[in-house]
C-alpha cells in the first residue's frame, strides 16, 4: 500500500446541529472549499444533542455544537458543554447583546417573535404589545404554542426582565386566559389556526412565516398570505429577538477547525445566505436583507442581552406553571 509523500488525512471538524436547512449544506462545502478542512455533520433534535454531548463527554467526535435560541445555549455553557472561543473577528462582528460575555456562544442569525394576524380581521392599529394581548378585547382570540417550548420561554424571560416578576405572571395568565384552545402543537400550525378562523392573532417567530409562504403546499402559502407581522413594543422596548448560535464543544478535538468554523458563519457569505435560505435576519450589521425581511419592515428590536434569557429561564418556567399556561 502505497502513500503519496506528504498526503495525510484532511482536518476535519464535526459538528451537531439540530438546523434542518438545505441551504446549510451549501455553506459546510463553501467552507469546506475555503479551509479545506472536511465538514461532518451530526444531525439530531436540540435535546437530543445537548443529552448526547454530556453523555459522550471526553469522547466526544463533536467540535462545535449548533442550535437555536440563546435560552439553550445558555443551557449548553452552563452545563460545561462548550468552550471559550477567543476571537476578534467574532467580537467585531457580532454585535455584543448577541454573544455570550464570556465567548461561550455566538448568535449568528436572529429571528423576531412577533404578532401575526388575520388581515381580514384585525387592524394593526389594534395591535400594540406582548403586554396588551392579555387585556379582555383578546378573548378566545390568541394562539400560543406550548410553555414547554424554549421560544416562549425566552419571550417571558425577556418580560420578567423588562416587567418584573409579578407583571410577567399577570401577562401569562392573562394571555392563557385569551387562549382560543390550549396550548398546542408548533408556530406554524398557530398561523394555521389563525387562517382557519380558530383564533385571531399567533405569537411566532418571522422565519415561520417565511417558511409558509415559500412552501410548496398551496395550503401553507395560502395561510401564509392571510396574515400580516406586527412587531410589538416598538413604543417602548422594541420586538423581542432570538438567535441561532454556535459555540465550540469543551472537549473538542479540533477546536482551531471549530474557531474557525464559527468566523466563517460570521463572514459577509455566510450572513447574505441567510436571509433568503432561511428567512431569518443576519446577525452582522449592515448585511443587505432579502425582499420577503424588506417587505415586513424595519423594527427596532429589544436590545436585552440575549445571556439574560438563558439567566431568567427557570423563573419564566415558573411562572409559566403558576399561570397555568400548559
Ligand atoms: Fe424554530
Amino acid at each position: 500500500m502505497a502513500f503519496l509523500s506528504g498526503a495525510s488525512a484532511n482536518e476535519e471538524i464535526t459538528l451537531y446541529t439540530h438546523r434542518h436547512y438545505e441551504s446549510d449544506q451549501a455553506l459546510f462545502e463553501q467552507f469546506e472549499k475555503e479551509t479545506g478542512i472536511d465538514v461532518k455533520v451530526v444531525k439530531a433534535s436540540a435535546d437530543s444533542l445537548m443529552e448526547r454531548l454530556k453523555a459522550e463527554g471526553g469522547n466526544t467526535p463533536a467540535d462545535v455544537l449548533i442550535t437555536a435560541d440563546a435560552g439553550r445555549l445558555h443551557k449548553a455553557k452552563e452545563q460545561g458543554l462548550l468552550q471559550p472561543v477567543e476571537s476578534e473577528v467574532l467580537i467585531e462582528r457580532i454585535p455584543a447583546n448577541l454573544r455570550d460575555p464570556d465567548n461561550n456562544w455566538f448568535g449568528f442569525t436572529e429571528r423576531a417573535r412577533i404578532i401575526a394576524y388575520a388581515k381580514d380581521r384585525v387592524k394593526p392599529e389594534e395591535l400594540s404589545t406582548y403586554e396588551a394581548l392579555a387585556e379582555p378585547q383578546w378573548r378566545g382570540r390568541v394562539l400560543a404554542r406550548s410553555s414547554s417550548n424554549i421560544y416562549n420561554q425566552s419571550l417571558l424571560a425577556s418580560i420578567i426582565a423588562a416587567d418584573g416578576e409579578k407583571e410577567a405572571y399577570k401577562w401569562a395568565s392573562g394571555v392563557r386566559k385569551n387562549m382560543a384552545r390550549p396550548p398546542q402543537g408548533s408556530d406554524r400550525d398557530q398561523m394555521r389556526a389563525v387562517a382557519a378562523g380558530l383564533g385571531d392573532v399567533a405569537i411566532v417567530n418571522t422565519y415561520y412565516l417565511g417558511l409558509l409562504l415559500n412552501s410548496d403546499n398551496p395550503k401553507d402559502k395560502k395561510v401564509g398570505e392571510s396574515l400580516g407581522v406586527f412587531f410589538p413594543n416598538q413604543k417602548g422596548r422594541g420586538t423581542h429577538i432570538n438567535i441561532s448560535g454556535a459555540g465550540v464543544v469543551a472537549n473538542a478535538s479540533n477546536p482551531d477547525g471549530g474557531k474557525r468554523f464559527l468566523e466563517f458563519l460570521a463572514s459577509d457569505q455566510a450572513q447574505e445566505s441567510f436571509p433568503e435560505s432561511s428567512y431569518e435576519y443576519p446577525a452582522v450589521e449592515g448585511i443587505q436583507w432579502s425582499p420577503l425581511l424588506e417587505s415586513w419592515g424595519q423594527f427596532k428590536q429589544d436590545d436585552l442581552s440575549l445571556s439574560e434569557l438563558g439567566a431568567l429561564n427557570a423563573e419564566a418556567i415558573r411562572v409559566f406553571n403558576r399561570a397555568g399556561w400548559e
